[in-house]
């Protein structure tokens, strides 16, 4: 219950306060079906607070009418065990009833950061995210909240809300955990069937040859970039791409198709989404050009 998880939070603060400590949480939101990209997030929690907070929510609110809500993979028993290896102090495990006990009429919108990439094809889905996210932070009062740059766009946005609107939160971005071949861990690989796993690895090769060829040349432009992404990605017959597109990070605002890489400052983000049968999957990789 959302009254209980207040209360236990408040509580340990108290104690601590009383005996001259000042305590620190740490949480992480997921929508279960944990992985090792989970876990590192947990990982770092552990390492630098004195409370470990982890939320399991599959929030309907941030699926499209369209997408996988009704299929999202769930496995409880096996979550609980992870979170126990891992060290996690407290679980908030809230039904839909509990988090949305009437149909929210607040949303909490980011705009700009919400017009590109995952948002141009997944309308309304940032606004839904943002919402559980601003919930879930005034529920737990975390001091640190940890986010995957798996969805490095997400990370945008969260950093937009918390600055925009002064939640006393510091959020801490975490690296992108991936299979030993490169797939990037997700709940969704699940779905995957054997021969779209296999062409699936597509996606973190083609990127990595893209960074490695922006650190091998400095003269090469973004066009020149994204179209051997796409082409290679086409290479693969069952996939199907959504978007493969290069932003300045974390504004998330476009950079110039002729620039090249000598031209920029700041961080590149290349993301890209592609379906392969019905899983849609998405990967990026972020450059630091100077
Ligand atoms: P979910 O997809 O369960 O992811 C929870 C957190 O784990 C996110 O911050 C995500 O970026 C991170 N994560 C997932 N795969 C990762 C990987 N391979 N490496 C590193 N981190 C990874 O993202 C959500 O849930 C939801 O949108 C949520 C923020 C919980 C709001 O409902």
């Amino acid at each position: 219950k959302v009254t209980d998880l207040k209360k236990y939070v408040k509580q340990e603060r108290f104690s601590a306060a009383k005996a001259g400590r000042e305590l620190s949480v740490g949480f992480v939101p997921t929508m279960g079906f944990l992985h090792e990209g989970h876990a590192s997030l947990l990982k770092q929690a552990r390492e630098h607070n004195d409370l470990v907070v982890l939320s399991i929510f599959v929030n309907p609110i941030q699926f499209g009418p369209n997408e996988d809500l009704d299929r999202y993979p769930r496995d409880e028993k096996r979550d609980l065990a992870l979170a126990e290896r891992e060290g996690v102090d407290v679980v908030f495990l809230p039904s839909v009833q509990e988090m949305y006990p009437q149909p929210t009429k607040t949303k909490i919108a980011v705009s700009e950061l919400t017009d590109e990439l995952c948002g141009a094809s997944r309308p309304g889905h940032f606004d839904g995210v943002t919402t559980v996210v601003g919930k879930l932070l005034h529920m737990v009062s975390p001091d640190k909240a940890y986010f995957g740059l798996k969805d490095a766009q997400q990370v945008a946005v969260i950093r937009q809300m918390v600055d925009d609107l002064n939640f006393d939160v510091e959020i801490v971005p975490c690296p992108i955990v991936r299979e030993s071949d490169g797939l990037a861990l997700s709940s969704r690989n699940v779905y995957l069937k054997e021969e779209e796993r296999k062409q699936a690895l597509i996606l973190s090769t083609s990127l990595r040859e893209a960074g490695d060829r922006i650190k091998q040349s400095d003269s090469v432009t973004l066009a020149e970039i994204r179209e051997s992404l796409t082409r290679n990605i086409k290479s693969q017959p069952l996939a199907v791409i959504d978007y493969v597109d290069i932003l300045s990070f974390p504004s998330l605002t476009q950079v110039h198709e002729d620039a090249q890489m000598r031209d920029l400052d700041g961080e590149i983000l290349i993301a890209l989404a592609v379906k392969f049968g019905t899983t849609r999957l998405i990967d990026n990789i972020l450059l630091n050009p100077k």
